[in-house]
């Protein structure tokens, strides 16, 4: 019970498992991880996929035809997939400002031909989404950047990118990963409603969708599960970042399940049953005390976690006492429309309503809240 299997598709991040615990206070406590070695061992712990940023394939053979071609060897050894890659535009200097919304001009032109380069080897790899993280697009002072201008600067870059992806036929959407700081001390399209209103902005607003991570809306004190849920109700959750956050404080990407557990669990159920069918991929950074030994019971320990709240979640739907709860909260009522069929609102006019009692019924939460916290706990 609980091993995954490529039925899950779980898929991780290279830069996750291969992270270097490197932070600002320290050195790294771990040597770099050899890509295809993390292939094969993603692969015997059950995962479906991989993802990737372009720089990440360069972390053990700096020469990129050859570490793409042992990069592809691992894939087809082990029938691992690529459902995602994305860019590196935050590690190296040339992007301390930011790389579509550099005040330098020449560096966003520098980062749009390093996006367009790996979207080539994305498509070839057969990835169907192309992450968008501008984690250096900020500041920190508000003197330094004409936000309206830089809006026009993301857009144009997302117009861009669009139109090359359709120029060469591919078949990739791109999502935006909102956070609302670090490294920046301000990052624009900070939360998944700011990244939202974006792309409703854009040439080609049905090619962009979100890759919204758990503790990033957590980072800025937001309920998780409303913002994936407000995402899947606009057809714009392409794609998602698992991990864990224990509330306001810098970006932990702890192993799934690890930080808030409740929200977990409530994120799984909406996942399971709320009609999203994308990639569950991880992207946590296993803690910093951890040898090779622990970088590997992380990684398991995030599918076992998502198997196992998976495995709540269904047994509180399917608990009678649930459906009687929920039906005592009137949560299915919400489904109705407010108005009936033919009805306008003159017919508002003719309700026989005493606010004076309404205001007196119970909503009895209370007892349903209980109720998922035991079915969290194992306890029923
Ligand atoms: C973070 C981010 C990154 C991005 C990834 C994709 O933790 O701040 O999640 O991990 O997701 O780099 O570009
Ligand atoms: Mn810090
Ligand atoms: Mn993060
Ligand atoms: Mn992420």
């Amino acid at each position: 019970m609980f091993e995954p299997t490529r039925d899950d598709r779980f898929s991780f991040g290279l830069w996750t498992v291969g992270w270097q615990a490197r932070d600002p206070f320290g050195d790294a406590t771990r040597p770099p991880l050899d890509p295809a070695e993390s292939v094969h061992k993603l692969a015997e712990l059950g995962a479906w996929g991989v993802t990737f940023h372009d720089d990440d394939l360069l972390a053990t053979e700096p020469d990129r035809d050859k570490a793409v071609a042992a990069f592809r060897r691992a894939l087809e050894a082990t029938g691992l997939v690529v459902p995602m890659a994305t860019t590196n535009l935050f590690t190296h200097p040339v992007f301390k400002d930011g790389a579509f919304t550099s005040n330098d001009r020449d560096v966003r032109r520098y980062a749009l031909r390093k996006v367009m380069r790996n979207l080539d080897l994305a498509a070839e790899l057969g990835a169907r989404t192309y992450v968008c993280w501008g984690g250096r697009e900020g500041a920190e002072t508000d003197a330094a950047k004409d936000v309206r201008a830089a809006l026009d600067r993301f857009k144009e870059a997302l117009d861009i990118l669009c139109g090359y992806v359709l120029d060469k036929g591919y078949d990739i959407r791109f999502a935006l990963e909102p956070k609302p700081n670090e490294p920046r001390g301000d990052i624009l399209l900070p939360t998944i409603g700011h990244a939202l209103a974006l792309i409703g902005e854009l040439e080609h607003p049905e090619m962009v969708g979100l890759n919204p991570e758990v503790g990033h809306e957590q980072m800025a004190g937001l309920n998780f599960v409303h913002g994936a849920a407000q995402a899947l109700w606009h057809g714009k959750l392409f794609h998602l970042d698992l991990n864990g956050q224990h509330g306001i404080k810098y970006d932990q990407d702890l192993v799934f399940g690890h930080g808030d557990v409740k929200s977990a669990f409530f994120l799984v159920d909406l996942l399971e049953n709320g009609g999203y069918d994308g990639p569950r991929h991880f992207d946590y950074k296993p803690t910093r005390t951890e040898d090779i030994d622990g970088v590997w019971a992380s990684a398991a320990a995030n599918m076992r976690t998502y198997l196992i709240l998976k495995e709540r979640a269904a047994a509180f739907r399917a608990d009678p006492e649930v459906a009687e709860a929920l039906a005592a909260s009137r949560v299915d009522q919400l489904a109705v429309p407010t108005l009936a069929p033919g009805e306008t609102y003159e017919d508002l006019a003719k309700d026989d309503f005493d606010p004076e009692e309404a205001g007196r019924r119970g909503y009895h939460y209370a007892r349903l809240d209980q109720l998922a916290v035991e079915h969290l706990l194992g306890a029923r």
